[in-house]
């Protein structure tokens, strides 16, 4: 961990799901699988999705008045916006920008997108410790919201049984009191296996120049290579970011993951050895909702009373890049 670094405080966490559910068995209607299937493979029996001109902006905007209104931070406070989207609506304006205006944000607070898909809110974590840290921003809003259920192939049963839509964010600011929530993070990129998981978008070359070949805009995944490079990566690099926080895995209340799998939640529990109590899953209800997946399993965790506040938790998450990054943090008492 860097030293001198200003100390960060999680002052507000909040999340927003769409109404519409789809469950395994609605999607029998559009290909050849089973509820059967698709529980045992992934853990996951239903997802939410977008109906009608619903969209991450919309979702996003309610995730971020949760998260305000818990952490008590006033909306004109906030001097920096900060959205990890990856299946946003518009490529720009940025998602950031679009929920700056729909909050009312005074002052021209500068918000920009990230873009490390699943991995998209410990990046941002990551980037807003490094801005708080260093005293140039105080109360940064991270939103992590996509609507994958309009990117997705529907016609692909081996990747559009996975995804849902919904939104998370937090709200963090300079801890007043000396007290750091963020006891070790870490984020990595291999862009070599960027093949595993990836989104085109279409475009054409200027009709003066040779035609470039034609693309779609659907989500194209290996779910196989991701699987394999995440169970072999991922209880390591926990490891490691436990390590660095000074910790063993015993010092750290709850392991929340990145929902993309219950399988692969699983070989994170097997990794640390957590009883079921200490291990947050809802991929049974939302599927995997990108960056957005662990802010909502925190603070559905804590409305279902499986998470307590005034714990420690490993955060980490892995997507398309490939991209992955762990956090060990405080959480405390009220932030959602
Ligand atoms: N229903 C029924 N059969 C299916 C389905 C389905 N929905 N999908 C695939 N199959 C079939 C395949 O056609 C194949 O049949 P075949 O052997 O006759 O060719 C067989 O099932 C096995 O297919 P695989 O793709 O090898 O299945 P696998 O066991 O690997 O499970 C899955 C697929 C669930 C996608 C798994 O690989 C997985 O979860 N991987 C991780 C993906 C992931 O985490 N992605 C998120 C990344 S985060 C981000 O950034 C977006």
């Amino acid at each position: 961990m860097i030293k001198n670094l200003r100390p960060l405080r999680i002052a507000g966490v909040g999340y927003s799901v769409p109404d519409a559910i789809i469950t395994n068995d609605d999607l029998t209607k559009l290909y050849d699988t089973s509820d059967e299937w698709i529980y045992t493979r992934t853990g996951i029996k239903e997802r939410r999705v977008v109906s009608g001109n619903e969209n991450a902006v919309d979702l996003g905007e309610k995730a971020a008045r949760n998260a305000i209104a818990k952490s008590g931070i006033k909306i004109e406070d906030i001097d920096c916006v900060i959205a990890a989207a990856s299946a946003p609506p518009q490529l720009y304006p940025a998602l950031s920008c679009n929920i700056q205006t729909r909050l009312g944000i005074p002052n021209y607070v500068p918000a920009f997108d990230m873009t490390a898909a699943c991995s998209g809110l410990i990046y941002a974590l990551q980037v807003a410790r490094g801005l708080i840290g260093a005293g140039l921003y105080k109360n940064i809003l991270l939103v992590a919201s996509d609507n994958n259920s309009r990117l997705v192939d529907w016609e692909d049963r081996g990747s559009s049984i996975l995804f849902g839509d919904g939104a998370g964010a937090f709200v963090v600011t300079e801890a007043e009191d000396g007290v750091d929530d963020i006891l070790s993070i870490d984020v990595r990129a291999d862009g070599s296996l960027g093949q595993y998981i990836y989104m085109n978008i279409p475009g054409k070359n200027c009709p003066l120049v040779d035609p470039c070949d034609e693309t779609d805009a659907k989500i194209h995944m290996s779910g196989r290579d991701v699987y394999k490079f995440v169970v072999t990566t991922l209880p390591n690099y926990i490891d490691k970011c436990i390590e660095d926080a000074g910790m063993t895995a015993e010092d750290i209340d709850y392991l929340i993951p990145h929902q993309a799998n219950q399988r692969i939640i699983e070989a994170m529990q097997q990794r640390l050895n957590y009883p079921d109590e200490k291990v947050i899953s809802n991929i049974k209800y939302y599927g995997n909702t990108s960056a957005a997946s662990i802010p909502i399993a925190l603070v559905e965790g804590v409305e279902q009373g499986k998470v307590k506040l005034g714990s420690t938790a490993i955060l980490c998450g892995f997507g398309a890049g490939m991209t992955w990054g762990a956090a060990v943090v405080r959480l405390r008492d009220g932030i959602c």
